[in-house]
């Protein structure tokens, strides 16, 4: 891609109403735009990382053996008046009337939904456990939305819920997802902690929370600095000491990621939603349910890595991971060399490279690739060329290399391979 061709902007004035880093950084970037309160445009830069961010959950849910399927984000009253949720659920539910007066929501989240769907779908014992995702955007009337993508009125989310035969099996179902989170957190980059939470507004009986520690988070979080207990600070209250080793406790402020529930259930009795038995008896699901803010983890990603001169991607989440900057100068043969230079490394990772391709000084290149994030860039500037020679700058430490022409696309794709094994997490959560 040339950056000519790409509709997108940078500033580099601070908007005056962005409170965080990560909001600031995306509007300054011209990854999001601010539509109304709560309500953001993704440009193109934008919609890539959040694309990307889709992809991986996509794969690792398919991974842990769950389907996809999309469901309508309107939803009629009637399935929420079947768990009392129509009333208990309060004003962050938006709520709409139809041209005939019928009462309707647009989905916070889908538990009533998919319960009645299972119950048609997965009649016999022998089709279960059965987890089903999507991801979709969700509407939430917020009291305070606010920090850009981090608390919206309209968000992405992935959203799954297991159905299963016992108590049990909904155990297995509950750990296959966890795991499937801290490959999903740790293929983006993130570093997440597990913590255990407070069941609110979905109901069940257990459930945990995934944080990004970071010092804008809305959320506390509460750790025994020598064991693994870690919790949210509403569950934990006012303990000061650790219930595991009693060694006192931490505390630190976090970003809600992802969040799991153990649902039992809350939501299969009042909707009569089951399965038959081996011997033919009607027994209730067993029920989980499985939410990660997907487009908040754009905001997670920036508010855990960032410098002052702007976003830090990690590699997996970053629109590209390299921005090839040719630097001009007068000579036009080696401005032409370039150019060159960059589309080749375009035709070999062509969803990966960004060519800088604007008649502006080198400075500029230079402060907005630093702005936008992208984990590397090449640098071709008339000395080097001369010597058909590269420099290429890491993003995230800085360091810079000086590398042959010709070694140039096995230098990067050495660097892009070189992610790592995969940490499950579970091993310390
Ligand atoms: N208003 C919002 N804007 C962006 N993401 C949100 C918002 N509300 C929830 N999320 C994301 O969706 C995930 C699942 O939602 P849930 O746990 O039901 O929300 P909450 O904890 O706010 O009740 C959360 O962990 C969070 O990452
Ligand atoms: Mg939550
Ligand atoms: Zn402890």
């Amino acid at each position: 891609m040339r950056t000519t061709r790409l509709p997108y902007v940078t500033f580099h004035e601070d908007p005056a109403e962005a409170e965080t880093v990560s909001h600031r950084l995306m509007l300054r970037g011209g990854y999001v735009r601010k539509v109304a309160g709560g309500l953001y445009d993704f440009l193109p830069l934008g919609a890539r990382v959040l694309r990307r961010v889709e992809r991986i959950v996509r794969e690792e849910m398919d991974r842990a053996g769950a389907f996809e399927i999309l469901m309508p984000a309107l939803q009629p009253a009637e399935l929420w008046e079947r768990t009392g949720r129509w009333e208990k659920y309060g004003r962050e539910l938006f709520r709409l009337a139809d041209r005939h007066d019928r009462s309707f929501a647009l989905g916070p989240t889908h538990e009533e939904v998919v319960t009645d769907l299972a119950s048609g779908l997965l009649r016999s014992y022998r089709q279960l456990p059965v987890t089903l995702y999507q991801i979709q955007t969700k509407f939430r009337d917020e009291m305070r939305p606010r920090f850009g993508l981090m608390r919206g009125r309209e968000f992405v989310m992935k959203d799954a819920y297991s159905f299963a035969r016992s108590k049990e099996e909904g155990a297995e179902c509950y750990r296959s997802m966890q795991e499937a989170y801290f490959r999903i957190f740790s293929r983006l980059g993130l570093s997440v902690r597990m913590v255990e939470a407070d069941t609110g507004n979905i109901g069940g009986s257990s459930s945990h929370e995934f944080m990004v520690l970071a010092p804008s988070g809305e959320d506390t979080v509460v750790f025994c600095p020598s064991c693994t207990y870690a919790s949210n600070v509403e569950l934990a209250g006012e303990a000061v000491h650790c219930p595991l080793c009693q060694e006192a406790l931490d505390r630190t402020t976090a970003i809600e990621v992802g969040h799991v529930f153990d649902l039992g259930d809350r939501y299969s009795a009042p909707m009569a939603a089951g399965f038959l038995d081996p011997d033919g008896r009607e027994t209730l699901f067993h029920m989980g349910c499985y939410g990660i803010g997907v487009s908040r983890l754009l905001a997670a990603g920036i508010e855990q890595s960032h410098d002052e001169a702007g976003i830090v991607w990690p590699v997996a989440m970053a629109p590209f991971a390299v921005a090839v900057l040719p630097l001009g100068g007068k000579d036009a043969d080696l401005a032409g060399k370039a150019l060159r230079i960059a589309d080749l490394l375009e035709k070999k990772f062509p969803e990966e490279v960004l060519v800088d391709d604007r008649d502006l000084r080198a400075g500029v290149k230079f402060a907005d690739a630093d702005l936008l994030g992208f984990p590397l860039q090449v640098i071709l500037g008339e000395k080097g060329l001369r010597e058909e020679r590269a420099e290429i700058k890491v993003r995230a430490s800085g360091e810079r290399h000086n590398v042959a022409i010709s070694g140039l696309a096995e230098w990067i794709g050495d660097f892009l391979g070189s992610k790592g094994p995969v940490d499950t997490g579970l091993a310390d959560a």
